[in-house]
Order: C-alpha cells, then sequence, then structure tokens
C-alpha cells in the first residue's frame, strides 16, 4: 500500500492573477449517462478529469458504451439507447462518488440484468435507503449490506411502474435517480423536493430532447421516450471555485480573478450567504451555455463579519460549508449554521470534522445536531485531519493562509475527485502549499 499524503499549507501571498476551474463534476457525472443512453454520438467538452467523474465514464464502459478520450476535458461518448446497456462481468465500482451510485441506482433498477455497485470505504458509509425506498416502490429489487449502505446488488426486472414520490430529504442526488428510473417506467414519475434542489438532471434531458416538465422543487417525466445525441460544454464547478472565492476574501491583498463558472442559482448559496458577511464578489457579464448561466467572478479582500445562514439556503450551497467554516473563522463575530444536518451524511461528517479540525486550529466552535456556531479569531498553525473528504483538505489548505504558522492536513489523495491538480493552481494563485508523504516529518522548509 502506498504511503498516505498529506499536504504542509502554510501563509502565502495574496491571491492574484485568473485562474481557470475544473468542470463541474454534477455536470460531467449527468452529461457522461445520458449521452450514454443516448440514440448515437455526443461529445462532451469541459468534462471534469476527476476520479469521480472518471469512475462514471468507466462504468459506463462496462455497460457496453463506447466512450473516447481523443484530449483532456473531451469525451465522446457512443450512446446505446434507452434499452441498449449490457450486463456488466464485474462490479461496477463508484469510488468515493456518491452521485455515481445513487444516480446508476435509478439508471440500473430497470434494466433485465443484475448488477453490483460498490464504492471507498467512505462511500460504503453513506446511506443509500433514501435510493432504495422509492426506487423499491418503482418495483426495483435491490439489496443492501446491513443499515442499507453499499454494496448494492440490483437485480434485473422486467418494468418499473411511475410514481408519485414526496422525497423527504432535499437531495439532487436522490430527485435524479427517480427521474432516471422514471425514463425505463411505465407511465408518469412525479418527485417534489422539500426545497429545491439543483436541477440539473432535468435541464439536461431537455437538451437530450428528452420530454421533462419541470419547475423549482417539482420533476414529471413519462417513461418511454428516448434521447437525442447532444453537444455539451461543461460550465467550470461552482464548488470548485468556492475555495477559491474564500481564500481570495480573507487573505490581505487579494485580486483574483475566477473564469466561467457556473452559477445555477440552486448552486450559488455561498455568494449569497459571503456578501451578508461582506465580501466583495463582482460578477462579470453572464451568458448562457446550454442553458446553464455563467461568468467570470473577481474577488477582492475585504473584512467579514459572521452572520446566521438560515435552512432557507442551506441546498443552495450544500457543498460550500467546509469552505464557509473558513470564512466564519476568519470573520468577526460569530457564525450560526442551522438547518444543515446533511453534512453530517457526505464524504465525511462535515459538521464535526470542520469542528474538530477549526479548534485544532485554536478557534471556538460548537457543534449542533444540524449546524454549527463558529466564533471568529485568530487561526494559529497545528494538524487536521480531513477524513480523506477532499472538501475538507481543500477548506483548510484555506484557512492555512491565514494561519499564524504551518497547519499540516491530512490524507489528501480524495483531493483528486473534484480537483485534480488543486494544490498547482493554489500555489499559481499565491497559496504556501506542498504534498509530503505521511511517514515525512511534519516540519516544512
Ligand atoms: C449532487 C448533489 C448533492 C451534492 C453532491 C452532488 C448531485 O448531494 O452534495 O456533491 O450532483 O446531484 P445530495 O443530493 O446528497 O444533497
Amino acid at each position: 500500500m502506498s504511503a498516505r499524503l498529506d499536504w504542509v499549507a502554510t501563509r502565502g501571498d495574496a491571491l492574484r492573477g485568473a485562474l481557470a476551474m475544473p468542470g463541474d463534476k454534477s455536470i460531467s457525472h449527468r452529461a457522461i449517462m445520458l449521452a450514454a443512453l443516448a440514440d448515437g454520438r455526443s461529445r462532451i467538452e469541459g468534462f471534469l478529469e476527476g476520479e469521480d467523474t472518471r469512475a462514471t465514464a468507466m462504468i459506463f464502459q462496462q455497460l457496453g458504451v463506447r466512450i473516447h478520450a481523443p484530449s483532456a476535458g473531451v469525451r465522446i461518448v457512443d450512446g446505446v439507447g434507452i434499452d441498449g446497456l449490457r450486463a456488466p462481468e464485474q462490479p461496477l465500482d463508484c469510488g468515493n462518488a456518491g452521485t455515481a451510485m445513487r444516480l446508476l441506482a435509478g439508471v440500473l433498477a430497470g434494466q433485465r440484468f443484475d448488477s453490483r455497485l460498490i464504492g471507498d470505504v467512505s462511500l460504503t458509509r453513506r446511506p443509500m435507503a433514501r435510493v432504495i425506498e422509492p426506487l423499491t416502490r418503482m418495483g426495483a429489487c435491490i439489496d443492501a449490506a446491513p443499515g442499507d449502505t453499499p454494496p448494492l446488488v440490483i437485480h434485473g426486472v422486467d418494468a418499473l411502474k411511475g410514481i408519485t414520490f414526496a422525497s423527504p430529504t432535499a437531495s439532487a442526488q436522490v430527485k435524479s435517480a427517480v427521474i432516471l428510473a422514471g425514463l425505463r417506467a411505465v407511465g408518469t414519475t412525479l418527485v417534489t423536493e422539500p426545497r429545491p434542489t439543483r436541477d440539473y438532471t432535468e435541464r439536461m434531458l431537455q437538451a437530450f430532447g428528452y420530454p421533462i416538465e419541470f419547475s423549482p422543487g417539482i420533476a414529471r417525466v413519462q417513461g418511454g421516450h428516448r434521447l437525442r445525441p447532444a453537444d455539451i460544454l461543461v460550465p467550470a464547478d461552482f464548488s470548485s471555485a468556492a475555495f477559491f472565492i474564500v481564500a481570495a476574501t480573507v487573505v490581505p491583498g487579494s485580486d483574483l480573478l475566477l473564469e466561467r463558472v457556473g452559477l445555477n442559482p440552486r448552486r450559488t448559496g455561498l455568494l449569497h450567504v459571503l456578501r451578508t458577511m461582506g465580501a466583495d464578489i463582482e460578477l462579470g457579464p453572464t451568458s448562457t451555455q446550454d442553458g446553464e448561466l455563467v461568468a467570470n467572478l473577481r474577488i477582492r479582500h475585504a473584512a467579514l463579519s459572521g452572520t446566521e445562514v438560515a435552512p432557507l439556503h442551506v441546498a443552495d450551497m450544500i457543498d460550500e460549508f467546509p469552505a464557509l467554516f473558513v470564512a466564519a473563522a476568519c470573520a468577526h463575530g460569530v457564525t450560526r449554521i442551522t438547518g444543515a444536518a446533511e453534512l453530517r451524511v457526505k464524504e465525511s461528517d462535515r459538521i464535526a470534522v470542520m469542528a474538530h479540525g477549526l479548534r485544532a486550529l485554536g478557534i471556538m466552535v460548537e457543534e449542533h445536531a444540524d449546524g454549527a456556531t463558529i466564533h471568529g479569531g485568530a487561526l494559529r498553525g497545528g494538524q487536521v485531519e480531513s477524513h480523506g473528504d477532499h472538501r475538507i483538505a481543500m477548506a483548510f489548505a484555506v484557512a492555512a493562509q491565514r494561519a499564524t504558522e504551518s497547519v499540516r492536513i491530512t490524507d489528501i489523495a480524495n483531493v483528486a475527485t473534484s480537483f485534480p491538480g488543486f494544490d498547482m493552481v493554489a500555489r499559481s494563485a499565491g497559496f504556501g502549499l506542498r504534498t509530503i508523504q505521511s511517514d515525512a516529518t511534519a516540519d516544512p522548509v
């Protein structure tokens, strides 16, 4: 087994220049999935070359879809049609990717063949009842490990039936799994959500010519239609940009430009919250790309004040809490987060892990069942555990840019799931950051 990789992050320079962020993870997953199910050849540009999205592409190859990668960020997918997937010979390995596993459960639930979805240690702990229950109501037959966790064994069935599903969880993955199963179901499938979540599955089905009706918090599809191939240009991932938005805000003297960032309103809750805290974030002219809003973001350093993050904003910034915890630690006063219990079932328990790590760096944090109260203060150096969670690792690399001493961040290899090359991009912007093997000493040179 190879040695664990850690980061040693130190206060760097003011953040300057223009940065290109990697492609959007949610859109890249969906682009592969729908292109695979379309009748003919699709082209995807701006595809995220992360481990999560590459796992999805690999799985569709195992399901009989030809996918070529003529250059980095490009995929040519020869779709096999809605009925064309074939039985895989091996288990389908989703790695760290919850999106891959939950959406694939929806795609595979209505197939005639059996498949087995596996994942890494983190994914194997994540709850799957939220997709198993509605899919079972549609007629799927799914076995899981005790506690309804992966691996998932999805048995072949003759047909699924459409359902009306009032999802108890505000989760785009759950909604998408049910919609995708609905494509192969007899009749209508209707999903409602307690709060609207990202609607990429819905928008992309439209881009592939599949009829769907949707508005915030509700989607309706009928089974039995087909998908036309499409050319998809994937915008830069707002969740990857979030780390640089917070970093440029908290590091004095920073003035940073982030290019072509996707600004789907269901993703940009962090912009709203940071602006309430006093951040200086300017949007360049917006344009629309395949139905998605994109714009350059210019971020200048600003002093932040603590705020209340209302449950209303949680779904719109669900992946941005690690970054927000760091902004809150650097703010004057207290930030209180509520209604965010979902953070406990992400790649790690992000409430506990962020609270623990910030405390190790001298910040006072009170943990609640559904959030935390963070008292802004001075960050000192120390060691924090990322628990193999990509976003926790990147958040603490940002925190270190304001710490008095170096911060060692353990187990950072999973950053490659969503942001391969983060360390290089961050260094080019001004971060103090280097990768070391876990057996090296923590003392930076
Ligand atoms: C995602 C939905 C969110 C998000 C994840 C990506 C998606 O998960 O946290 O990173 O692409 O649909 P939940 O549906 O569990 O909230």
